[in-house]
């Protein structure tokens, strides 16, 4: 694997536009930030594509990155939103949520326009191609795009579009996930809802299948499950905080719910003791169905953020409105 940075290809978009700057992040590493004019902003770092930041006009942080999260290739960054492909989990040979999390993307200079052509211009374009050393371990030629967009509304949009570049006439066959950490106030007071009554296998008992029970998800325990057939809308409350994050998905069909717990956080190295106290990973993802893609096909796999001041305690935001409006 190479770890040695390479130097950014530097789109002339990023370069003209003031809303999108290249910046040094942590040890080093080439950040890309975006801003709103409004005052919220997005940081994503090429080294993994990673978003390691996403603020609110108010400045305030919405995703978790742990305190001991270490910015240092090969590891991946623990916390903001970790791309798993092309293998979720340990659910193939490759290392537990494949290899793009830890590879040094750049800035896509040309990108192929998108079908809808949107206004907004803060967004970034990322690229990451198969390399000769991949090919080792993933024998398929493949061209990853991912569109990061923040929106006039603070919200952050994420595309990825993937494509089978291979020469040889191959398909090939992927899972995937936007591993998101939402900073939450305190996980024992959180809820989830848009899940209920689904079906879910639980990566803690070997991934048996389970059918949820019909009322929202609350937390007072480990948790590792995929959720199957899930909604494209899923609403995230935290009544501390009287915030409301919805994730809307589109070609993401599963959804994992995870978080670490007492036990588990301790074992890990690159998270805080008490850190799982105010996180939450709900995962926009596609396990279940791998994704098969012929040569010269493109799949497309869209996130969409967004933090609205709840709501819950007030009742001035119904959560099933949230999950069944527009
Ligand atoms: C989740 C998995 O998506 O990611 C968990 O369901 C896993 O099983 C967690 O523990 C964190 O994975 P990693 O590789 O970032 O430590």
């Amino acid at each position: 694997m190479s770890s040695a940075a390479p130097s950014p290809v530097v789109a002339p978009a990023v370069n003209d536009n003031p809303t999108v700057r290249i910046s040094k992040g942590i040890n080093g590493l080439d950040k890309v930030v975006l801003r709103d004019f409004r005052g919220s902003s997005v940081e994503v770092y090429l080294y993994g594509a990673h978003v390691t930041s996403w603020k609110n006009e108010h400045g305030e942080e919405l995703l978790f990155v742990s305190s001991k999260a270490i910015f240092k290739p090969p590891k991946a960054i623990r916390g903001g939103i970790p791309i798993c492909f092309p293998q979720f989990s340990n659910l193939g040979q490759l290392e537990a949520h494949g290899f793009a999390r830890n590879r040094f993307w750049s800035i896509d200079p040309s990108p192929p326009p998108f079908p809808v052509n949107s206004s907004n211009k803060t967004y970034v374009d990322l690229l990451l191609k198969s390399t000769e050393e991949d090919m080792k371990i993933w024998p398929h030629s493949f061209e990853f795009r991912l569109r990061v967009t923040l929106g006039p509304a603070g919200d952050l949009m994420l595309t990825s579009r993937i494509r089978n570049t291979n020469p040889d006439g191959k398909p090939f066959t992927f899972t995937f996930a936007y591993h998101t950490y939402f900073s939450v106030s305190d996980i024992s007071e959180v809820r989830v809802e848009g899940l209920e009554t689904l079906d879910y296998l639980d990566n803690l008992q070997n991934r048996q299948r389970f059918t949820e029970q019909g009322d929202a998800i609350t937390f007072e325990s480990e948790v590792d499950k995929i959720y199957l057939s899930t909604p494209t809308k899923i609403a995230i409350l935290d009544h501390e905080k009287k915030r409301t994050f919805v994730i809307r998905k589109d070609g993401l069909s599963d959804a994992v719910v995870w978080n670490p717990w007492d036990k588990k956080a301790k074992s890990m190295a690159d998270f805080g003791d008490d850190e799982y106290k105010h996180m939450l990973c709900i995962e926009a993802a596609a396990i279940e169905k791998p994704i098969t893609l012929k040569p010269g096909e493109e799949w497309k796999g869209r996130q969409e953020l967004s933090a609205v001041p709840s709501s819950y305690c007030s009742g001035q935001l119904d959560p099933r409105r949230v999950l069944q409006g527009s």
